[in-house]
């Protein structure tokens, strides 16, 4: 029999990763990397802005003769598959960031952002020299969310352009300025992840994969 004066450990038993916070990650970096492979193969691969002057090249040899208008025309259906695929993975990404800000509603305790800045900030108090960095990458995490908003919002004025007219060019130039902020993060976090996995937090991956140890073990 347990002694009445004994106390258990408190433990809550909640995983430092919430599943909402683990479905929420992996779904949108597919997607962010899919918006941006649509725009590898728009300005990259595909160029459809050479595409006329190579068809024409091509039809000529076949002695077929299309206007340059026309050419542009035939060439604009490619382009056209694949905004209409960069405007749905973006319809999809504006439903999983409202998604996020559920998510962060429903986390519990240690789980919660502020919760685990307020850690990192306390393990460097006590002199931990490992996690001075760690407190500069939940920001950039928090400077993401802000970028991904402005990509949200601005993606949304240029579907619905017929609304907003007078603002269409200035959320385009924002949008795309805001495109190599989250270039730079992506690279940035996936070469930081493997620095910490390979460094002083070896798991830190996989517990974005299973959830992790009890946030009050960390
Ligand atoms: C990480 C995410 C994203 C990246 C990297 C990205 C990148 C880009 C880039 C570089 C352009 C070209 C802008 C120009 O013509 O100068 C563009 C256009 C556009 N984006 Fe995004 N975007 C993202 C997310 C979104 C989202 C979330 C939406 C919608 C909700 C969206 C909707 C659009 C639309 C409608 C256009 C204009 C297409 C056209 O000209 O026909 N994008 N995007
Ligand atoms: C192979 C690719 C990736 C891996 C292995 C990875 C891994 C991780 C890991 C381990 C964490 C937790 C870090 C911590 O606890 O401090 C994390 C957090 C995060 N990752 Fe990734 N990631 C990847 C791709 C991406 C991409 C492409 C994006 C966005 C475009 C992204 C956005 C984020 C954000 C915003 C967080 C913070 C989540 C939060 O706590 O609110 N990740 N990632």
């Amino acid at each position: 029999m347990t002694p009445q004066t004994e106390q258990a450990t408190p433990t809550t038993g909640l995983k430092r990763n919430s599943l909402g916070l683990r479905i929420w990650h992996w779904s949108n970096s597919a997607l962010v990397m899919a918006q941006l492979l649509t725009i590898l193969f728009l300005s990259v691969i595909v160029r459809t802005k050479t595409l006329a002057p190579e068809f024409s090249k091509v039809l000529a040899e076949k002695g077929v003769q299309m206007s340059p208008a026309d050419l542009r025309g035939l060439s604009r259906i490619v382009s056209h598959r694949i905004w209409d695929w960069h405007i749905w993975l973006g319809l999809a990404l504006a439903v999983l960031l409202a998604y996020r800000v559920l998510v962060s509603f429903r986390q519990r305790g240690g789980q919660r952002t502020a919760a685990k800045l307020a850690r990192l900030k306390a393990r460097t108090a006590q002199g931990d020299p490992t996690v001075g960095l760690g407190v500069w990458v939940r920001y950039s995490y928090r400077a993401f969310y802000l970028v991904l908003a402005v990509m949200v919002v601005t993606g949304l004025i240029l579907v619905f352009e017929d609304y907003f007219r007078s603002i269409e060019h200035t959320a385009k130039e924002i949008h795309n300025v805001s495109m190599y902020i989250v270039i730079a993060f992506v690279v940035a976090h996936i070469l930081g992840v493997f620095r910490a996995e390979v460094t002083h937090e070896p798991g830190i991956t996989s517990d974005m994969i299973h959830g992790g140890r009890p946030v009050e073990n960390d």
